[in-house]
């Protein structure tokens, strides 16, 4: 189902905006963003570990979200992980792993950013 979520304006290259949407009478917290001038759109919960994605960081040098509480690098296009920081390699394998990001289709039209959240 589409859902407009706010003006195509309002999401600068190089940045993320945190959204809610209501979808089923619940509300899901979706992370809007905008990298190389194109459009994605991701659960804002870390799938490691359900830290918040809104405070955490695009990466200069490609197209992951770097998660700010232990720094797993997620493409947002493919929603793959691509990189554990070498400074957990002692961890457990329990510890580290984690799911890939959930991505959602979005759309511009009209001047509007729509996602399609199934
Ligand atoms: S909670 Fe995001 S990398 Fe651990």
């Amino acid at each position: 189902m589409l859902h407009k979520i706010c003006e195509d304006r309002s999401i600068d290259e190089g940045s993320t905006k945190l959204f809610t949407v209501n979808k089923d009478d619940h509300n899901l917290s979706i992370l809007i963003g905008r990298k190389n001038n194109i459009l994605f759109a991701c659960d804002n919960y870390c799938p490691h570990r359900g830290a918040s994605l809104s405070k955490s960081q695009l990466s200069c040098e490609n197209d992951r979200l770097v998660c700010y509480l232990h720094d797993f690098e997620y493409n947002v296009f493919s929603g793959k992980l691509e990189k554990i920081p070498e400074k957990w390699k002692d961890q457990s394998q329990e510890w580290k792993n984690s799911g890939d990001l959930m991505i959602y289709r979005i759309f511009e039209n009209d001047g509007a950013i729509f996602v399609d959240i199934p």
